[in-house]
């Protein structure tokens, strides 16, 4: 399937816990929620640092450089209403996670081969 990629074993991360990884090409912050799994662009925009990796008991993620926080079910940023991360779609399968994330270079990586079945993570 085009642009799925499997991240990782489902009981590699605990509830409430996070990874970031590099997700063909595109640095991924995959969480395992209360209620399922979300995946957000790990890039702050404010200035491009890597969100953390755990969930707030509320539900969000801070940014540790300026503290910008964002819920992890839409990206919407509560700090500055006009910023939101990019959400990718999961999906679990056979005890794996699987994200969607199609980058152009994705998309030609899945043809021509070259995509990582495991992708590392970054922290
Ligand atoms: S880089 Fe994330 S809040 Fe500044």
């Amino acid at each position: 399937m085009l642009g799925w990629t499997r991240a990782m074993a489902i009981d590699q991360i605990a509830p409430g816990e996070g990874a970031i990884l590099q997700v063909r090409g595109v640095a991924v912050a995959l969480f395992h929620g209360n209620d399922g799994w979300r995946a957000l662009s790990a890039a702050c925009p404010h200035a491009g640092s890597l969100i953390s990796e755990f969930l707030t008991d509320s539900g969000t993620v801070m940014c540790p450089s300026h503290g910008w926080e964002f819920r992890a079910d839409d990206g919407q940023c509560t700090t500055l209403r006009a910023q939101r991360l990019r959400v990718y779609a999961t999906r679990v399968e056979n005890g794996f996670v699987y994200v969607k994330v199609r980058p152009v270079i994705a998309v030609f990586l899945t043809i021509f081969g070259g995509a990582s079945a495991d992708p590392p993570r970054i922290r």
